[in-house]
């Protein structure tokens, strides 16, 4: 195999980082800036916020990405940034300075799709079996994904409303708890009971399509009657029993896609994997089934440049380049 040494960026969204890594699969450094504190009285992420602190915060993380990694810019062999999809003005500071960065560097430019960076996150903490499922879900997305090989991706289910992680940050804003809501129903589904009866939106019997709008109306419909009778409502039990709604269909839906396509391996990604609910639930699951699992630590779950520069490695070999033209796209498809 042909050593690689790729320099990974990420401004999808409201983290600006990057990254080195070796042969698509070694992580030499990985440097996020998180933007959460930024966000959080807001609520959610604001896009012109989120832009301004890529571009103060683009250089130092590249330079700190390079150190760390303790490579010079003459060892590189590529750099991949994230083309989309993302936040308009948020992807255009990544794709500009990585842009900048080639052109000074004589590097090759590789454009990398947001999504399939998730998925190679899976690369950097194991090996990928092909073909495999891959179930991706994150704050903008929620995809089942057929791979045959390295590079190849077939959608074969998607949200048709909320992404998973969406539901989550407008269900905790509805118990009113801080953004990012993920973790926050996460920590306190574990203390709770699923006692509540929400409803699984399983679409026709051979669709591997997802919806969580419906859920996420009934749960908000649920606290606010309950707000209106002047009822005291158990939030970790409401937190607990949207989390298993939510981690019911998630699993069902990928059992039934692997064992359809035979697959040899499911892979996991995305900021809602870091889930403990879903964790558990489908190690069970694929342990039951005998299918072999791969979830990438915390830390790579949530948006990271290692995964991009991991995803970017094999659009490198697979002799994917960029030119000084490359522009974001906040829809671009996989
Ligand atoms: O992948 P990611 O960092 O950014 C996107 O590409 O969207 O995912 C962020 C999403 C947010 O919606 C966040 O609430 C969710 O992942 N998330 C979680 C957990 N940790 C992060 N959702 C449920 N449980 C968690 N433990
Ligand atoms: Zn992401």
């Amino acid at each position: 195999d042909q050593q690689t040494t790729v320099l990974g960026i990420e401004t999808s969204c409201d983290e600006t980082a990057a990254a080195v890594v070796k042969d698509g699969k070694r992580i030499l450094s990985n440097v996020v800036a998180s933007q959460i504190k930024s966000h959080k009285r807001f609520g959610g992420v604001v896009p012109e916020v989120a832009s301004r602190h890529h571009v103060e915060q683009f250089t130092l993380v590249c330079e700190k990405a390079m150190e760390d990694a303790k490579v010079d810019w003459a060892d590189l062999d590529a750099i991949a940034v994230t083309q989309g999809p993302g936040l308009v003005g948020a992807l255009l500071i990544g794709v500009n300075g990585a842009k900048a960065l080639s052109f000074a560097h004589d590097l090759p430019l590789v454009p990398v799709h947001h999504i399939t960076g998730h998925i190679y996150a899976n690369r950097l903490s194991g090996d990928m079996q092909f073909p495999l499922i891959a179930l991706i879900v994150s704050g903008g997305h929620t995809e089942l994904i057929y791979m045959k090989e390295h590079g190849s991706y077939e959608v074969i289910g998607q949200t048709r409303d909320d992404a998973a992680g969406e539901a989550f940050d407008k269900v905790a804003r509805t118990i009113g708890l801080p953004y990012p809501g993920g973790p926050e129903i996460d920590k306190l589904a574990n203390v709770g009971e699923p006692s509540i009866d929400f409803p699984r939106a399983w679409l026709e019997p051979d669709s591997y399509d997802f919806s969580f709008s419906g859920l996420k109306s009934a749960v908000i419909n649920k606290v606010h009657n309950a707000e209106q009778r002047g009822e005291e409502l158990n939030k970790a039990d409401i937190a607990a029993s949207f989390r298993e709604s939510v981690v019911d269909v998630l699993v069902t839906k990928t059992i039934k896609a692997a064992k359809n396509y035979n697959v040899k391996q499911i892979l996991v990604a995305g900021g809602v994997a870091a889930n403990q609910g879903l964790r558990e639930r489908i190690e069970s699951e694929c342990k039951k089934e005998g299918i072999p699992l791969s979830i990438p630590p915390l830390s790579l779950c949530t948006d990271n440049a290692a995964m991009i520069a991991a995803a970017g490695t094999i659009g490198y070999l697979k002799g994917q380049r960029a030119d000084m033209a490359l522009n974001g796209k906040p829809g671009l498809n996989i």
